[in-house]
């Protein structure tokens, strides 16, 4: 049986990860490496117990840190890993500093790799996902596009073999535990909050946190909500907000400020909000497949199908046009799915049967 190291660090890493290591292990060995780069108990462990994913064999236990610090200790560890267990293929996810650290490891090591989520593109080589999704793009054996953008802009860069556009493996989970998700009334009822009538919010991208500022037109335009907003509070915003000292544009009587949520509770919570307000990658791409609108606060998208279709409106941290935009919110009427059919995993695992 061949082997694959499957490699995570972060919160949407661990949920990518569910659907994929079921489907790859029907058919090969796989040994799970965990950066250590999310290491909370709500922001990590939480998922792999929520969504059964195996224990990591490796936790490489690197935690927060400069970027460049935080990149070359995990390569050195993961160095070690790979030397070990000598895989026939490295796979990652995404774009963290988890999956370019990895990537170059591979790449040293001439071990092929695969990268789920490739091809996408913001095009603003400011935003620190952007230069880890060229390291990987630039460096990947096998290339599993979550879009057709993805297969175009790589395409444009002159990639063309082993591209395949296989869907979204996020939408894989959505589809398996539909009923489940939009079943949670209880969850509701416990947060005091009505299907339909109050929004989801998440904020975490260095450019909406790092600049106070940003952040501070984002959590201003909050007073301008008028409905309930549930907001499970990432542990980076978490700490800007005190210390540029912005309690205050929290502590309003219809912002229910939270941990970071389950899985679970938080597909729930997308899919009865009357719309949804985030900088997350990952939210954007569930809201529009729970067809409910969003409010996007950063700049640039790589999911400009669903800006295209409506349900995504594009603002970035800026209270006037937030403000805007909630009186634009609606019904869309296109909808194209654009997402894939919910077997992404499987799709991807078929071609590593028959190409690795
Ligand atoms: C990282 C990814 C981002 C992804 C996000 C998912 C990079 C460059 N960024 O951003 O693409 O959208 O994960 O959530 O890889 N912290 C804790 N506990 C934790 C984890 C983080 O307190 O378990 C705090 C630390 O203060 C840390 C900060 O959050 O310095 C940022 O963590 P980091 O992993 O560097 O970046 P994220 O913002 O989480
Ligand atoms: N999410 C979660 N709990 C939360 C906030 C988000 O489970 O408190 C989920 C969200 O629904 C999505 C994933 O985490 O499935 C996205 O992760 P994140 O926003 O951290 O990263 P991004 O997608 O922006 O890279």
């Amino acid at each position: 049986m061949k082997k694959i190291i499957t490699v995570v660090g972060a919160r949407p890493q661990f949920i990518k990860l569910a659907p994929v290591s079921k489907a790859l292990r029907v058919h090969f060995k796989e040994v799970i490496v965990h950066t250590g780069q999310h290491y909370d108990y709500e922001m990590s462990k939480a998922f792999f117990d929520e969504l059964g994913i195996p224990d990591p064999d490796y936790n490489l236990e690197v935690g927060s840190g400069p970027p460049c610090w935080q990149m070359g200790t995990m390569m050195m560890r993961m160095e070690e890993i790979v030397l070990a267990e000598k895989p026939d293929l490295v796979l990652v996810f995404g774009d963290t500093n988890s999956t370019a650290a990895a990537s170059i490891v591979a790449a040293k090591h001439r071990i092929k790799l695969a990268h789920v989520e490739a091809g996408l593109r913001e095009f603003d080589k400011t935003i620190p996902e952007e230069t880890n999704k060229l390291i990987t793009d630039i460096l990947c054996d096998f290339y599993f596009c979550p879009t057709q953008t993805g297969v175009d802009i790589l395409s444009s860069m002159g990639i063309h073999q082993h591209v395949y556009n296989v869907g979204d493996v996020m939408i894989d989970l959505l589809v398996e535990h539909k009923a489940r998700i939009e079943g949670n009334h209880a969850l509701l009822e416990g947060l005091g909050v009505s299907a339909g009538k109050y929004a989801f919010m998440t904020c975490h991208r260095a450019a909406n946190t790092d600049v106070v500022e940003n952040l501070k037109e984002i959590l201003e335009s909050l007073a301008h909500v008028r409905v309930p907003i549930v907001f499970p509070i990432h542990p980076r915003t978490r700490k800007v907000v005190e210390q540029a000292g912005l309690q205050h544009l929290l502590e309003l009587p219809h912002i229910h400020l939270v941990q970071p949520m389950g899985y679970f509770d938080s597909q729930t919570l997308i899919h009865h909000a009357a719309f949804v307000i985030t900088d997350s990658g990952g939210v954007t791409k569930e809201a529009y497949f729970h067809k409910v609108q969003g409010i996007l606060l950063d700049t640039q998208t790589e999911w400009v199908e669903t800006v295209r279709e409506g349900w995504n409106l594009q603002c970035g941290p800026n209270k006037e046009r937030i403000i805007e935009a909630l009186s634009e919110l609606g019904h869309p009427q296109a909808h194209s799915n654009c997402l894939g059919d919910g077997f992404a995993s499987r799709h991807l695992t078929d071609i590593l049967v028959k190409e690795l």
